[in-house]
């Protein structure tokens, strides 16, 4: 899609209309260029009251002679915030058909330049389908999409480079989702490492080190490796470098990279086993934010750690029982193979600190029991640092992202801790809390300030995306399918959080 801004009257292709509840008829500063014919028909349905303008709703006039025209609900002024915009502006990508043609123009009566981005942005955002593996239909295929936003020239000197911004972020949310959507025969360890290592090339100010499986053992990245081993497609981890060279700390993200997750030894049960592809959403995620950064110029320090595995049932698989060493020189008691996002995260995490990172935030389809607590509505969000948990929320709401708090208790450390023969197990003693007792486990990998033994921990917050990377059915920014959540939270969190 391509948005641009057109201080004018010019209509170009379709006229996209957003109006209030209550609007009775086009309103007066619209009405330049609009055709009689066109005005008189929207004016009989408003006046008639055939559209309410309810949040979301959309009606076509198509086949008359003054154009084609798509009327878009706002709901009611009072309550019309740049949330409402960003999902009105979704609504007309969800319900725009062939006949609407690929050329729009939008026009709006009373919005601000963040409500004008923000509409776009729900256009930018909604804009997107997964269909590579496709064949298509010569008859089906269409031009990519032009909108062109109508506005007076004291507002197009704002609304550019917003909407500039507004397409670099949206272009790093669908990297996420292709990388999510991705079928797990073509998307695997070291497909995924391969993809950064080329998308780094159109970058000057972008490395990308991969830490291959060799080079994995030889670290003793103990979590990885064991995760990894059973596959033919071997483990590795990813590291993304943004202005590598500035001074100063930067935010590290680190992000659980499962390309598939079979449960390995301990198999998963059949049913919905395919949707075990995105559980890679982490890396996806990270990768993603790394692009919306990248692409719209930021210029701090940001780097970023993927841990890519397969985990697969084999003869050369981990066991539950085995007991092994990972990065930090912890042990882990292995109860459960299919724990195993917990593992790679484990030497992930203990590897951001060698980067002195000012704060780490993990991201990860964890757990199942996450799911169970808050649907497909809510991230949950856990963290050692109050303040900064705060922040990440904030975050989160300020795009319309939710990430709900999440209770880091000593009592789930403890039980996280107390295997008979390691220092840590990755199951809980029993399946209550289960999402709980995963971030407590992870807890015990984030490293202290410069590895000091009595130092204090780096500021960290582990983002469990389980239930929202996938299946999240009341997301209006997306049809179907992986989500690309939370690019826009960490990228508003860094860029002005
Ligand atoms: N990848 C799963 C978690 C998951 C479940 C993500 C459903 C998305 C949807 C994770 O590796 C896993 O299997 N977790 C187990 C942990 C349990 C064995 C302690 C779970 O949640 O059942
Ligand atoms: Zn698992
Ligand atoms: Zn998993």
């Amino acid at each position: 899609m391509k948005v641009s801004v057109s201080p004018g009257h010019n209509i170009n292709g379709t006229l996209i209309l957003p109006l209030f509840e209550g609007s009775e008829a086009v309103p007066e500063s619209l009405e330049a260029g609009l055709h009689n014919s066109l005005k008189g028909q929207i004016n009989r349905i408003l006046d008639d009251g055939d559209f309410k303008a309810k949040l979301k709703s959309t009606m076509s006039i198509i086949g008359g002679e003054g154009g084609k025209a798509m009327l878009v609900g706002l709901g009611k002024e009072a309550d019309c915030d740049i949330h409402a915009y960003r999902k009105a502006g979704a609504a007309v990508i969800a319900n725009r058909k062939k006949a609407h043609g690929t050329e729009l123009t939008a026009r709006f009566s009373t919005a601000s330049i963040e409500e004008m981005g923000a509409f776009a942005e729900g256009m930018l955002l909604r804009d997107y389908s997964y269909d590579h593996y496709k064949q298509q239909d010569k008859d089906d295929e269409e031009a990519d999409i032009d909108v062109r936003i109508n506005c007076n020239d004291e507002q197009e000197a704002g609304l550019s480079p917003l909407i500039k911004i507004h397409a670099g972020v949206a272009s790093g949310v669908h990297l996420s989702r292709d990388l999510g959507n991705c079928p797990p025969n073509d998307m695997y360890p070291e497909a995924f490492a391969d993809q950064a290592w080329e998308w780094a090339k159109q970058f000057d100010n972008v490395e990308v080190t991969i830490i291959n499986y060799a080079q994995a053992v030889k670290a003793g990245m103990g979590g990885l490796v064991a995760v990894g081993m059973g596959s033919e497609r071997k483990p590795c981890m990813v590291i993304f470098e943004l202005n590598r060279d500035k001074k100063g700390r930067g935010p590290m993200l680190v992000g659980k990279g499962i390309t598939f997750d079979t449960g390995g030894i301990s198999l998963k049960p059949g049913a919905n086993m395919d949707e075990m592809k995105y559980d890679m959403g982490g890396s996806a995620t990270v990768f993603g934010t790394m692009q919306a950064l990248a692409s719209t110029g930021y210029s701090g320090k940001v780097s970023a750690i993927t841990c890519m595995a397969e985990n697969m049932p084999s003869s050369n698989a981990q066991r539950p029982g085995d007991v092994i060493k990972t990065l930090s020189g912890k042990t882990i008691e292995v109860l459960n193979t299919d724990a195993e996002g917990r593992l790679v995260l484990s030497d992930g995490l203990w590897k951001a600190g060698e980067f002195d990172p000012e704060y780490i935030i993990d991201f990860a389809t964890l757990t199942g029991a996450c799911v169970v607590a808050l649907g497909h509505e809510a991230t949950g969000l856990w963290s050692n640092d109050d303040d900064f948990r705060t922040r990440i929320h904030e975050a989160g709401n300020a795009v319309d992202e939710l990430a709900w708090p999440m209770p880091l208790l000593p009592a789930f450390e403890k039980e996280m801790t107390d295997s008979k023969i390691a220092d840590t197990r990755n199951l809980g003693a029993g399946r209550w809390g289960g999402a709980n007792t995963a971030a407590a486990f992870l807890k015990q990998f984030v490293p202290n300030r410069n590895y000091e033994k009595d130092g204090e921990q780096i500021p960290w917050a582990h983002m469990d995306i389980a239930g929202t990377y996938w299946g999240a059915k009341t997301n209006s920014m997306v049809g179907h399918g992986a989500t690309g959540i939370h690019v826009r939270t960490i990228y508003h969190l860094i860029t002005q959080g």
